[in-house]
């Protein structure tokens, strides 16, 4: 049986096989892609080029000492494709992402790429999105009349992100709501509904957006969703 962090080494290490030589794609955030980035170091001295964007400060860095090279999103038009993680993925390939705080940047560069390739572990293909608690981007003035805006969309817990016991902060200086809905039956129409509320940057809701979802499981398997 795999460890949870062997799984997402595996899925990481195997995605890494879809970056082609010259290739200009995406780069995700968090623990899986962590993994997708040390297999593309390894590639890099196997030599592999290609360019990156990356969706954070954090993949910057890690990569940068990988060897990585990277450019920002305004000095590309378009990428071939964006291998990132996810918090949840349902059956149509939505997902629920930002967990590590991402999303804004994540969406973005998604939006630019000509596929979304999303790598993560079993528990988080899910049979319906919701669980997990949304990550909502926004402002950070007049933060709390957001959350109550949120709150009426029947958002029964909506907590203000905090790090080291200080408010999270966005590499796009914003603040998160984590929103639990729970069970979200229609995730295009809570997107839509919040996009509506005056202060919120981004959703972590990623609609018609991933190609595929690519899954480890403890017993070795990887499975791949979509495609
Ligand atoms: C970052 O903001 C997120 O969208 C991550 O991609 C997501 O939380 C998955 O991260 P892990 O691979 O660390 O679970």
């Amino acid at each position: 049986m795999h460890s949870a962090d062997d799984i997402k080494k595996m899925v990481g290490t195997y995605a890494a096989q879809f970056v082609e030589q010259n290739a200009v794609i995406g780069l995700g955030t968090g623990s899986t892609v962590y993994w997708l980035l040390q297999a593309l170091g390894t590639r890099i001295q196997q030599g592999l080029r290609f360019t990156a964007v990356p969706t954070s400060t954090q993949t910057h860095t890690i990569g940068t000492a990988l060897g990585i090279q990277f450019r920002e999103l305004n000095e590309v038009d378009e990428l071939s494709v964006t291998i990132d993680g996810a918090d949840e993925a349902d059956p149509q390939l939505q997902l629920i992402k930002g967990g590590g705080g991402a999303l804004l940047q994540e969406k973005m560069v998604a939006a630019a790429s000509k596929k979304l390739i999303i790598i993560a572990d079993h528990t988080k293909v899910v049979a319906q999105l919701g669980k997990f608690p949304l990550p909502v981007e926004v402002i950070p003035f007049g933060w709390k009349q957001v959350q109550k805006h949120i709150a009426q969309l029947g958002c029964e817990k909506i907590v203000l992100r905090v790090k080291n016991n200080d408010t999270y902060i966005t590499d796009n200086h914003n603040y998160i709501l984590d929103c639990w809905f729970d069970a979200i039956g229609d995730a295009a129409a809570l997107n839509a509904a919040l996009h509506n509320i005056p202060g919120v940057v981004e959703t972590g809701l990623f609609i018609n957006m991933a190609k595929e979802v690519i899954a480890g499981y403890p017993d070795g398997r990887i499975v791949t969703i979509g495609g």
